[in-house]
């Protein structure tokens, strides 16, 4: 049933992504267009549970949309785990009036967002927003482009130095559950091995192409590994390989949380921009408990009770393009 919303909260939750700010930007002056009062909540569900709440207006989100991080800041709220948490978040958002909210994360935070709904009578937009790519019924997340072109850079420039020295490098990249990330950074690298949590690996096969490749003197070798792949991350995999090659010049890069900072790039701007008018859009036009997503160029909307069901599945096509243009 299509309720009167005037005043709604926007909130950022999970690991931050490139974009965050652009998205935000986009839910406050669209909502403010339609009429709508704006609350920011702090530090994701954790200020809906301490009551750290602010009213934003139109000048609260200039100069934002260029931003790395996110001006709300996030955070993954244990006490939102629990009933009474999410009760005393209910009651807060009731003490500032707040009748409609939108939350900036991944899987994790749109599934606090489906208990709650299912709870309370407060509906909520979700918004994919997370480096991982992870979440199904999006062909895009906000912030994976930037993350993903910083690590291309980053192999790009280890690529010159693994060249100079004759070296194998292993580099890890973000990804606890989810290999987008050093699928598509490997391959847009011509990395020579890509490992990921959805895939098994046969690391003798590894092993064996490495030794292969060094009979044939092709010495430079890339192999990029997500952190969460089944040996663990790239200091696991270097053990494992130097144990079997120890001659071999092995060195590891880790490349870390700079992946998930940095200005986003002008897709994830974009795509962050088009996603959070479309969220108050939704709450207008009362399609309420879904996330807003982008599929062949269109909007799609997942109810959040399926989206937490789902994970978005890697590509068969690419895992054969990866085989054959690394041989
Ligand atoms: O936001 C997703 C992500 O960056 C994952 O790729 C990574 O495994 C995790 O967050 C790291 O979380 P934290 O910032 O808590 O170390």
């Amino acid at each position: 049933m299509k309720k009167n919303i005037t005043r709604i909260g926007v909130l950022s939750s999970g690991g931050d992504s490139p974009g965050m700010n652009a998205c935000i930007r986009a839910v406050v002056r669209t909502a403010i267009y339609n009429g709508l009062e704006v609350c920011g909540i702090m530090r994701g569900f954790i200020g809906m549970v301490e009551d750290d709440i602010i009213n934003m207006e139109s000048r609260s989100v200039a100069n934002i949309i260029q931003r790395g991080g996110t001006i709300l800041k996030t955070s993954r709220c244990k006490e939102f785990y629990e009933f009474e948490g999410r009760k005393k978040a209910y009651e807060n958002l009731k003490k500032h009036g707040i009748n409609g909210l939108v939350i900036i994360g991944g899987d994790g935070s749109f599934r606090g967002a489906q208990i709650f709904s299912s709870e309370f009578d407060i509906p909520c937009i979700g918004l994919p927003g997370t480096i991982d790519k992870d979440i199904a019924g999006t062909d895009f997340t906000i912030g994976f482009d930037t993350a993903v072109n910083t690590a291309v850079e980053a192999i790009d420039k280890i690529r010159d130095t693994a060249e100079a020295h004759d070296r194998l490098f292993i580099i890890e990249v973000m990804g606890r559950d989810a290999g987008y990330i050093a699928l598509h950074s490997g391959i847009a690298t011509g990395a020579e091995n890509i490992l990921i949590p959805e895939r098994k690996t046969v690391i003798e096969d590894i092993i064996s192409q490495l030794a292969g490749n060094e009979r044939r003197h092709k010495l430079v070798n890339i192999i990029v590994v997500a952190e969460g792949g089944e040996f663990g991350g790239a200091n696991e995999v270097a053990k494992l390989i130097k144990g079997s090659l120890p001659l071999l010049e092995v060195r590891v890069c880790i490349l870390g949380h700079i992946q998930r900072g940095g200005s986003p790039s002008c897709m994830d701007r974009m795509i962050a921009s088009r996603m959070g008018y479309h969220a108050i859009e939704c709450l207008v036009e009362g399609r309420y408990n879904v996330f807003v997503g982008i599929v062949n160029n269109r909007m799609h909307y997942t109810p959040l009770n399926e989206a937490v069901k789902k994970k978005q599945r890697i590509s068969e096509e690419w895992l054969k393009i990866v085989k054959i243009l690394a041989s």
